[in-house]
């Protein structure tokens, strides 16, 4: 694990290596063991692979050309606002499975009718921006233990990506992902110490 954490580089070119879609589903189902927020789950993936999904990308970009010609696979992770709606699915499944009381089940999902799940609002969507990126990080960890390499790529048009990709808005895109095999070693990028960021509250 910490070879895995400590190998971790941005990696932008890739070579003509093609990932198969059962290691990405096996990839992403890992991945997905992040948690999130009252486990709502909220990560929603679109992976463009063939070229004529790499060329609705391509204008959405800022940059960030070689990972889109090179990498096997792109990965936008977006984050659902429509989460509340959906969390049946995970409580009933929670249930069957054994895993939950139904009576548990019941209070969550009563629980949540209240809440305000305004697309608008800062803290829904910077609930919904959390709970991708600790997915995100994991997807890149993850990767690497399956012998791959990936960047994260903020440098995207958020405000067209949807349209682009012909994505329904409810879902926010949060970061795109570029997942292949390296054909590049990165940089040797710094970190500030533990003890430059850290205080101990008294
Ligand atoms: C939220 C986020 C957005 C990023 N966006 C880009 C990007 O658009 N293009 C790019 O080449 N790298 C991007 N990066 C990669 C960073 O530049 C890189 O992680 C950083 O320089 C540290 O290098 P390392 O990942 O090799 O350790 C992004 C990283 C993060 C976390």
């Amino acid at each position: 694990m910490k070879d895995t954490i400590l190998g971790r580089r941005s990696i932008r070119r890739y070579t003509d290596y093609k990932i198969s879609r059962n290691q990405l589903d096996e990839i992403l189902n890992d991945a997905l063991r992040a948690p999130s927020s009252r486990n709502l789950q909220p990560v929603r993936l679109f992976v463009i692979e063939s070229q004529s999904a790499k060329e609705k990308l391509r204008p959405t970009l800022f940059g960030n050309q070689l990972q889109l010609d090179t990498a096997s696979q792109l990965i936008l992770v977006t984050a659902d606002t429509k989460k509340y709606e959906e969390a049946h699915i995970i409580f009933d499944r929670s249930v069957e499975l054994g895993k939950m009381p139904h009576e548990v089940r019941t209070r969550n999902l009563e629980s949540f009718k209240n809440v305000n799940a305004d697309p608008n609002d800062t803290a829904f969507l910077n609930s919904l921006n959390l709970d991708a990126g600790l997915f995100s990080m994991n997807l890149m960890l993850v990767a690497r233990m399956y012998g791959y390499d990936t960047c994260a790529i903020g440098g995207f048009d958020k405000k067209s990506i949807n349209d682009a990709l012909n994505i329904d808005k409810r879902y926010v895109p949060v970061l795109i992902i570029s997942i292949g095999k390296a054909d590049e070693s990165g940089y040797d990028s710094i970190r500030l110490r533990a003890d430059e960021v850290t205080k101990f509250i008294d």
